[in-house]
């Protein structure tokens, strides 16, 4: 496990880029969002320095009213599309000036991240002291969610993109996408020149990604509008999830640090009735899951995928409901010739094993679910979890994604020395 430990620690060095760290080389060569938090909460474990340098990088790119951008273009390559020529995101009036961005963000990671900063210190007090203007960047990120994305204000935000849902490419978006009619755009797609277009989203997938772009682009990027038209408009449980889990570690260090009494006011507010709605409008009693609901047609997703389980981590569900959801969880995605924790149900006729979001394992998803089941004490399958996450590492290598299935000839998938799955390993090695 040494050993392991250490080529983990040679992907995030390898990664480093003066500031910020990249996901892969190649693939994905700017900073993305959540994957910063959690690059975070492993380079905490190995070079604090780093650690801290990296949510300051990430939150210093935060817009005037709040908003966390999902890609921060700190270079200029025509090597990914699309990039920030496309995005435009200079078009809201809130956009930062130092930074070129995307217009959409990505599961609100950086609450708990910096928390997790400052559970790993061994001077606490001094990055206490570091990262404590960055918790007010965090909670006004958290302001802009509840006072721009809550349109029914009933504690729950939604994402207008699949790309804000980290998940880009999951089963679960399909009955969204068949209510579209995209216009065929024209580019050149820079994913499968690194990548066999085998595990990438398809053309007509990407025709609907830069349609929902252009619409918000057409009104520049104004969450009202985006609200009302956008064909896209999802509460997702594992977006929400980051959120509240992020506002737990922000009511957490806000009383550490004292003096904010106030803010711990409001975060102790939107956390009662986020979990309450999430419990009301986002479980399904017959699938034993947690769901997402699609705002824009008014109905919920019916599918059961990796991001059901994710509630677990910021203590959503009752014991009882817990204990529905290992259960569904070992039926479906846990028989003896799997991997835990597949990203979509493997008994679906939409599962596919070897692509991006629509069955392959995650490691940071896997992360989540490995901490939420140690916190209802559900440490066998936690265990489960973890050794799965490190089995697959250790034989295939520090891959994006992963094959589920233990019988078939499995691999890795994705990006090669891929940041987030160095770094949670390191987090997962070091966590007792
Ligand atoms: C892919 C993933 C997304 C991640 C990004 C960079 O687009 O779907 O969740 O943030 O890669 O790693």
């Amino acid at each position: 496990m040494k050993e392991l430990q250490e080529k983990a620690v040679k992907v995030l060095e390898k990664n480093w880029k003066n500031g910020f760290s990249i996901p892969c080389e190649g693939l994905y060569p700017f900073q993305w969002n959540w994957d910063s938090g959690f690059i975070a909460i492993g380079l905490a474990h190995v070079d604090m320095e780093k650690a801290i340098q990296e949510m300051e990088t990430l939150l210093d790119a935060q817009w005037e009213n709040g908003f966390i951008p999902h890609i921060i273009f700190h270079t200029e390559t025509d090597s990914y599309f699309p990039g920030a020529d496309f995005h435009c995101s200079h078009l809201h009036p809130s956009a930062s000036k130092k930074y070129k961005s995307t217009g959409m963000t990505q599961p609100p990671v950086a609450g708990f991240a910096l928390h997790k900063l400052y559970t790993i210190s061994k001077d606490s007090k001094n990055t206490l002291l570091k990262i404590a203007p960055l918790l007010d960047k965090v909670y006004k990120n958290h302001q802009y969610f509840y006072n721009h994305r809550d349109i029914h204000n009933e504690g729950l935000v939604y994402i207008y993109h699949n790309w804000e849902s980290g998940t880009d490419n999951s089963p679960l978006w399909d009955d969204i996408f068949s209510t579209m009619q995209s216009p065929e755009f024209t580019f050149e797609r820079r994913d499968t020149t690194h990548v066999d277009a085998s595990q990438r989203p398809s053309k007509k997938e990407y025709d609907h990604y830069l349609n929902i772009i252009e619409i918000a682009k057409e009104h520049n990027y104004s969450d009202e509008k985006i609200a009302e038209l956008s064909p896209f408009l999802v509460q997702d449980p594992l977006f929400n999830t980051m959120l509240i889990k992020s506002n737990e570690s922000l009511i957490k260090m806000y009383k550490i640090l004292g003096n904010n009494e106030e803010k711990i006011q409001q975060l102790e507010t939107w956390q009662q009735k986020s979990i309450q709605s999430f419990n009301k409008k986002l479980f399904n009693e017959e699938l034993g899951a947690y769901i997402h609901y699609d705002l824009r047609n008014n109905t919920p997703l019916n599918h059961i995928s990796s991001s059901s389980f994710t509630p677990l981590y910021a203590g959503i569900p009752s014991k009882e409901r817990a204990l529905i959801l290992l259960k569904t969880m070992i039926e479906k995605f846990g028989n003896d010739h799997q991997y835990l924790c597949a990203s979509f149900d493997p008994t679906s006729e939409r599962y596919n094993p070897k692509k991006y979001w629509r069955g392959p394992v995650w490691i940071n998803v896997n992360w989540i679910i490995y901490n939420g089941l140690k916190k209802y004490g559900f440490s066998v399958v936690a265990e489960r979890v973890k050794n799965d996450s490190l089995a697959l590492v250790e034989k295939y290598g520090f891959y994006e994604y992963f094959d589920a299935r233990k019988n078939e000839e499995t691999t890795g998938y994705g990006g090669n020395n891929f940041s987030w799955t160095a770094a949670l390993l390191i987090d997962m090695l070091n966590n007792h």
